[in-house]
């Protein structure tokens, strides 16, 4: 098989193409239906299929003969622990988690919110709702109470599982009482909440309402898989859109599971039985497609990790989890490998370990500058892949695919259209652009199997902000070109997303925060270029007449309140007072114009900018510092 064959057979055959991926996967009833389009011009996979995800990731393993072979390998230096758990045991902990919720009355169609560290807890909590049919969302720990209690007020989970702490680099993180602040904001009262007690640090519990983990589930009865339709949802997950109510996507569990099979073996080039480590948090769209259900269905090792690139305890961490558990292929963002580079630019640490079983990295999440591509290159020996997708699609857009031969990497971009994905850039009035030329990146429907055809609860809003921009196609928010091999360049978000160390936040949700305090009159919130983290957000404020507050106490209550509001996450550290904000005529503010001069990139001002003046102002006050 080769690329350009599959690739092009994908897009003039998608239901041959995919109804042949579909006979990868252990249905219960296997699909007669391929593709169904709906009249709003979204699509349906595998309308008649019957499955469970949960049984794909784990009875059927143990179904296979990999019983005995590792399934999980926890390994958290910040706790001191490793733990291994085989397919046999991972399915026996997660029937009976599953046992034991349905014996609390969550079913089919229930939503349940995940709000946990990297404990292995957290996958088999989400293998559980998968094996019952309920829907989970896993919200990730960073996020602060407010953003919490918006998910909960969306989601309306009839059970939220948490644990007592999570641990970070230098502290322990209570997780309960941000729960607690939460559900004093939300509206939605879900029926039971159940918390997994760490060592580190013990959750009070409030009576009647709080439920111990460790203590109802030990004596569980466990549950086997439901039979569920391949258009069931399986998961939402919350992500940022350019307003400040995040978006629910939705994934389905046939498409998902096709997708994923897919993916693990064409793109990733994994097989049964070996050992993938997808470096992410199963807060975000790479935990659950490759740390939980990509790798287990594919019948591979998953290392499950609790730490952080550096600190815990130094740069060499993720070297010496390649060597210890002979990991063949890792999925990364390039601020970690950033991080490591900083503190370890020759790889001495990286030179002490055998990395013999690694045989490529895959980097993505957000742009993957040359020079660390490169870095990495040199220090490990090894090829390092960009490739780009997003919390929508779920699984890679562009990519080398391992298993299918002829897809050389080209230095910037971040390789071809994964079969399946029709790529072509248009610009605002829907003329396919010519190579080099840049504008928005679209994708032609049908989109394939696995990605988000709709928002929880929001079908409308799913319409709106994907396909109504450019009919027949879904909008990926992200600008860039094609080359004339087809080569994909990604250039950034055309919306107010940015990626803060591989982690994406709304910059409007923030200066929703920001200008909500009583002495700001207007604000704009944009990324700027760091060395580490890619980007992180700069505020520029403008005063209301007579503010009273002196500019450093302002900004560092600011700096709280978007901490507080949206997490730490958010690494809003950077705020300056500005005399007025550049605007064209109809009153709209420049943010990309704002952005290029902070970061020191030429422009020409746009002739609809009311006041030029207004940029040497600002550049003023940036310089000062
Ligand atoms: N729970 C609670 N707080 C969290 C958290 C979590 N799960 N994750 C991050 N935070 C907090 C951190 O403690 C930090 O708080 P602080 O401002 O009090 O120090 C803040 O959020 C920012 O965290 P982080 O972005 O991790 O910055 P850092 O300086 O602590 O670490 C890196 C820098 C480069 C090591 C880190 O950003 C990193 O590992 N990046 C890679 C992320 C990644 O793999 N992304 C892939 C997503 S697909
Ligand atoms: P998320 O939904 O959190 O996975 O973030 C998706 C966004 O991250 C994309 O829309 C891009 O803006 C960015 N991104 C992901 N991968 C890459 C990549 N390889 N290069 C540049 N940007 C990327």
């Amino acid at each position: 098989m080769t690329y350009q064959h599959d690739y092009q057979r994908s897009l003039a055959d998608p239901v041959g193409f995919w109804a042949e991926q579909a006979r990868q996967v252990a249905w219960f009833r296997a699909p007669t239906q391929v593709l169904c389009e709906r009249a709003d011009g979204t699509h349906q996979w595998f309308a008649d299929g019957r499955l469970n995800t949960s049984f794909l990731a784990l009875d059927h393993q143990v179904e296979q003969g990999r019983g005995e072979q590792t399934a999980l390998a926890y390994d958290s230096p910040v706790s001191g622990s490793q733990q291994r758990f085989s397919f046999r045991q991972l399915r026996n902990e997660v029937a009976r988690l599953a046992g034991w919720m349905r014996a609390l009355g969550v079913g089919k169609g229930d939503t349940v919110l995940l709000y946990l560290p990297m404990i292995p807890q957290a996958a088999m909590a989400m293998l559980a709702c998968a094996r019952l049919g309920a829907v989970h969302s896993v919200v990730f720990g960073g996020f602060a109470a407010h953003e919490l209690a918006v998910r909960i007020d969306d989601a309306q989970p009839a059970l939220i599982l948490t644990a007592s702490c999570g641990l970070e680099f230098d502290r322990v993180v209570a997780y309960k009482p941000l729960l607690d602040k939460a559900l004093e904001l939300a509206r939605h009262r879900p029926r039971h909440i159940a918390v997994w007690q760490r060592p580190q640090l013990a959750a009070s519990l409030v009576p009647g309402r709080d439920l111990d983990w460790q203590r109802e589930v030990q004596d569980a009865q466990p549950a086997a898989p439901v039979e569920l339709a391949s258009g069931d949802p399986l998961y939402i997950m919350y992500t940022s859109g350019t307003t400040g109510r995040p978006k629910g996507i939705v994934r389905d569990n046939g498409g998902h599971a096709v997708a994923l099979r897919f993916a693990l073996d064409k793109v990733y080039g994994m097989a049964a039985g070996d050992v993938w480590w997808g470096i992410s948090d199963v807060g975000w769209v790479v935990g659950h497609s490759l740390i939980v259900y990509g790798p287990l269905m594919a019948g591979c090792t998953s290392v499950f990790y609790e730490g952080k690139p550096v600190r815990t305890p130094d740069a060499g961490s993720y070297w010496r989890i390649i060597e210890q558990y002979r990991v063949n292929a890792l999925f990364c963002a390039p601020t970690a490998m950033r991080a490591i580079r900083k503190e370890d630019p020759e790889g001495r640490l990286l030179s002490r370990h055998d990395l013999g079983s690694l045989r490529r990295l895959y980097l993505a999440g957000e742009k993957l500058d040359s020079s660390t591509h490169a870095w990495l290159e040199s220090v490990t020996g090894k090829p390092v892949h960009d490739h780009w997708w997003q919390t929508e699609t779920g699984w890679p857009v562009t990519a080398p695919c391992a298993h299918l031969d002829g897809s050389g990497a080209r230095t910037g971009s971040s390789n071809r259209a994964v079969p399946g994905y029709a790529v072509r850039v248009m610009d605002e009035q829907g003329h396919v652009q010519a190579p080099g030329q840049q504008g928005d990146i679209v994708i032609a429907l049908p989109l394939p199997p696995g990605c988000c055809q709709t928002l929880w609860r929001d079908h409308e809003r799913y319409l709106q902000a994907y396909l109504a921009a450019y009919p027949g196609h879904y909008h990926t928010g992200d600008g860039g070109y094609l080359d004339e091999d087809g080569f994909v360049y990604i250039m950034g978000r055309t919306d107010d997303v940015i990626n803060v160390a591989g982690h994406r936040l709304s910059t409007g949700e923030m200066e929703d925060v920001v200008a909500l305090h009583p002495q700001v009159a207007e604000c704009a919130v944009f990324g700027v270029r760091d060395e580490i983290k890619g980007q992180v957000p700069l505020a520029l404020v403008v005063l209301k007449d007579g503010a009273p507050l002196e500019t450093r106490q302002l900004q560092a209550e600011l700096v709280a309140r978007v901490r507080e509001q949206i997490g730490a996450l958010a690494c809003f550290h950077r705020v300056r007072v500005v005399k007025r904000l550049p605007k064209t005529r109809s009153g709209k503010i420049l943010r990309a114009v704002l952005r290029k001069l902070a970061d020191g990139e030429a422009f020409a001002p746009p002739s609809t900018l009311d006041d030029p003046a207004i940029l040497q102002e600002i550049a003023a006050v940036l310089a000062a510092g």
